[in-house]
């Protein structure tokens, strides 16, 4: 299959309603078309067939009981698809809607069971980006997309990343150059009494509590999973993983720099290929190696933008050991550990 790479700018979507009525046409003909999100960039299809849920799952080489999230572009469309709206998800959507969050429902008939890998739930989302309004507008209304990365991949962040990943497995793609959060929407179960926070995101633990009072977490969310099943399926797999060994360093500042450095010295004495994620402050004080800078260290919002597309470079040059600083976990900072710990399969060391 030849992928067809379209270019949007995003502030010029009108230039491009040719494009995005082509994308819209291939979805509602069982077709599959990357696109951007203000998170990260979605491989959809049409949420209401059973047969493109499936090809979602193949094109991503994704397990088929992981289920996807059906992106909306308005709020009345939410009533098909979800038995209830129930009055704490009304409230969260009138606060956050358009916006960085998924939330989960009980799923009506319309939705098929390929969708939500099987489940009687289902997440849905309402994203804040014009080229995604327009698209899903365009497939009629009801987008399935997990995010457009292969299985086991960091996050695209860039339309590159979509076709590094995904070229030849989709029919086109709606590149409108980089997203604005680079990290995945915050997932909410709100099928329970207390709504419940599945994936930590840009809309924050704290922000949701203010609106709600009451959220639980997923106890599975910042530790290692044993035993104990995630709620949301995808979150049990070793996800973002980057291809060499990753270790997070936490502790004083001086700590962290001394131990990477000793470890950066030990490594090349083995000939290895070392690297360090670091924060912008930091970066002059390590030796020499393959460093890179993930953004100011008092910025979070800089960070989690610029994580993915780091852990892919890395990736690139064919690092071997890759020695991370450790963040703050409040606010977004709560998701950047989120991923960075499963990026390292939860190898962190205290100094
Ligand atoms: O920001 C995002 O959410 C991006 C963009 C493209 O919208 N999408 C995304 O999709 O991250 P994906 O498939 O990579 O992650 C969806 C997560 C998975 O962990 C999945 O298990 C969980 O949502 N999920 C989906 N439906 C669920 C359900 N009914 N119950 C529990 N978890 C669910
Ligand atoms: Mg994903």
């Amino acid at each position: 299959m030849e992928t067809l790479w379209m270019k949007i700018n995003p502030d010029e979507i009108y230039e491009a309603q040719q494009e995005i009525l082509q994308a819209g046409e291939i979805v509602k003909n069982g077709g599959l078309v990357g696109f951007p999100t203000e998170t990260v960039y979605g491989l959809g299809g049409d949420a209401l067939s059973a047969e493109s849920s499936k090809k979602i799952y193949a094109a991503k080489g994704r397990p088929s009981d992981n289920p996807l999230i059906v992106h909306i572009c308005q709020m009345d469309a939410l009533g098909r698809i979800v038995k209830e709206i129930p009055p704490k998800a009304s409230m969260l959507a009138k606060k956050f809607w358009p916006g960085p969050l998924t939330m989960i429902f009980q799923k009506s008939e319309a939705v098929p069971y390929e969708t939500t890998g099987g489940l009687d739930t289902v997440a849905v989302r309402f994203p804040n980006h014009p080229v995604a309004l327009a698209f899903i507008k365009a497939a009629g209304g009801y987008v399935a997309a997990p995010s457009a990365n292969t299985s086991g991949r960091p996050s695209p962040t860039i339309g590159e990343h979509v076709y590094e990943d995904l070229n030849g497995r989709i029919d086109a793609l709606l590149d409108s150059g980089s997203v604005g959060i680079g990290l995945e929407s915050t997932i909410v179960d709100m099928t329970g009494e207390v709504p419940m926070l599945l994936r930590p995101g840009y809309v924050t633990y704290e922000m949701l509590v203010e609106v709600l009072g009451e959220v639980s977490m997923d106890t599975t969310m910042m530790h290692k999973a044993e035993g104990v099943r995630p709620k949301a399926p995808g979150m049990m797999y070793r996800h973002y993983a980057p291809k060499g060994e990753l270790t997070i360093v936490s502790g004083e500042s001086e700590n962290v720099i001394s131990y990477i450095n000793r470890q950066i010295v030990q490594k090349k004495a083995e000939g290895r290929s070392v690297g360090v994620m670091g924060t912008s402050q930091m970066m002059s004080r390590y030796e020499a190696c393959n460093h890179k800078d993930i953004g100011d260290k008092d910025n979070e919002e800089e960070i989690a933008h610029n994580l993915y597309d780091v852990l892919r470079a890395f990736d690139s040059d064919g690092t071997e050991y890759i020695y991370s600083e450790s963040f703050d976990t409040s606010g977004i900072g709560q998701a950047i550990m989120n991923r960075l710990l499963k990026a390292a399969g939860h190898r962190m060391i205290e100094v």
